[in-house]
């Protein structure tokens, strides 16, 4: 759809920036579908605004409109993402809603991917006789909504790899062995980010060192990770801890020649999901394939905790959408211990932030088809404002 920029002001960008940081606030509680935010603004005064609210719940623009304190009649809203105008989902459409209200002047971040939507929303407020400025700040709003746009256009979820790296560069202990490396309050981060993610996925070595649950602790989570190992050839154990507390949500992609294999009985026995998969030259399972499986096209957000093995491969395939350093102020000293994986090249830092004397570090990758701009992802702001309270 060719849509114009109309009568863009500062104070547009100010309130629409408004509605950005508050699209943040669904992070986590909304997917699959996307947060939005809304700021209704009457004679330059906010008069109301939200964001959406949990899956199922009502859409940002009723959110706001609910939260009007004088009529909305004249009034612009400034919303992050084109009002929705298709009836096949769970809420009913925000356009109509918006032109109920009375709302004159309608100014938008970004046209909506969903086929149903894209341009469909503008044109029924347009029809409406309703003033719609936009797409402006479109490449932040994208941004914002990358995980969404991810699972419209590729059915494909948006990945994090995330890892806390030493002062000398190391992520284990002497000889690998596990080793604590961030400090409490990074470590509380990473579980808010795991939290807010479908699926949380480790290489086996990580799997044999570290004996990982992989679930969100002590924080808030609308939701239950799925947990997913590649173990080409089946080397988890079966005392594991992921295997001894499955809850039925734990996936082993393994190499075909173990089919069969007691060990793969074993780990059925314990109601382990078992997924023969595609391997690489190197007989590692291929990361391109992998991608391409039912359980990965249902996700919108995946977190992969790597050793440097798998993050090379990660990034090798373009896997890797953005990227989590946490970076202590402390040595691991030990020459035997592994090194952290390298950020390649072709990554913008888009953010840095301090935790208690650790440092996070956020990449995006410039080359993949979710980047849209350098800007912090909602996860970093959240949890820059978790650092500032
Ligand atoms: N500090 C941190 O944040 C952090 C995070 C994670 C890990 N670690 C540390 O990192 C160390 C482990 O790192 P690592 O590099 O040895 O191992 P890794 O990345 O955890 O796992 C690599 C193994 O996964 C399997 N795998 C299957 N498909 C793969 C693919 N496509 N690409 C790569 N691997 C694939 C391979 O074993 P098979 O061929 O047998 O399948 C491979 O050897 C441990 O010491 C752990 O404590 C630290």
């Amino acid at each position: 759809m060719a849509s114009t920029i109309l009568r863009m002001t500062e104070r547009d960008e100010q309130f629409l920036r408004r509605a950005m940081r508050l699209s943040m606030n669904g992070r986590g509680t909304t997917e699959p579908n996307p947060s939005v935010g809304c700021v209704i603004v009457k004679d330059d005064r906010i008069i109301g605004e939200g964001y959406t609210q949990p899956f199922g719940g009502p859409h940002a623009e009723p959110t706001a409109l609910a939260s009007c304190t004088e009529s909305p009649r004249g009034a612009t809203a400034y919303v992050t993402l084109e009002p929705c105008c298709h009836t096949n989902k769970k809420t009913p459409p925000c356009a109509p809603r918006l032109i109920e209200a009375g709302i004159a002047r309608v100014v938008i971040g970004c046209l909506d991917p969903n086929e149903d939507v894209d341009g469909k929303g503008v044109a029924m407020l347009r029809a409406a006789g309703i003033e719609v400025a936009g797409p402006a700040l479109e490449a932040e709003a994208k941004q914002l909504i990358a995980p969404f746009i991810g699972r419209m256009k590729f059915h494909r979820p948006y990945i994090t790899l995330k890892w806390a790296q030493s002062a000398d560069g190391k992520i284990s202990g002497a000889g690998g062995a596990r080793a604590q490396i961030s400090n409490a309050a990074s470590s509380r981060l990473v579980h808010k980010l795991r939290a807010r993610s479908d699926a949380i996925l480790v290489g086996i070595n990580t799997l044999l060192a570290d004996d990982p649950l992989l679930t969100a602790r002590n924080v808030e989570a609308s939701r239950l990770q799925t947990r997913v190992i590649l173990d080409s050839h089946l080397r988890t154990p079966v005392t594991s801890k992921i295997v001894q507390n499955n809850d039925g949500d734990v996936h082993i992609f393994f190499a075909a020649s173990e089919y069969g294999s007691e060990k793969m009985r074993s780990l059925m026995a314990k109601g382990i999901n078992l997924h023969v998969a595609d391997t690489d030259d190197a007989g590692r399972i291929s990361i391109p394939m992998l991608l391409n499986r039912d359980l990965f096209t249902d996700f919108t957000h995946l977190l992969v905790e790597p050793g440097p093995t798998l993050a090379k491969s990660f990034f090798d395939a373009g896997g890797a959408d953005r990227v989590w350093v946490i970076e202590s102020p402390n040595k691991i000293g030990a020459h035997d211990a592994i090194d952290a994986p390298r950020v390649p090249n072709r990554y913008v830092k888009s953010a840095e932030l301090k935790i208690d004397g650790d440092v996070l570090s956020e990449y995006l990758d410039t080359e993949s088809d979710l980047f849209f701009a350098g800007a912090p992802s909602a996860d970093f702001v959240l949890a820059r404002d978790m650092q500032s309270v």
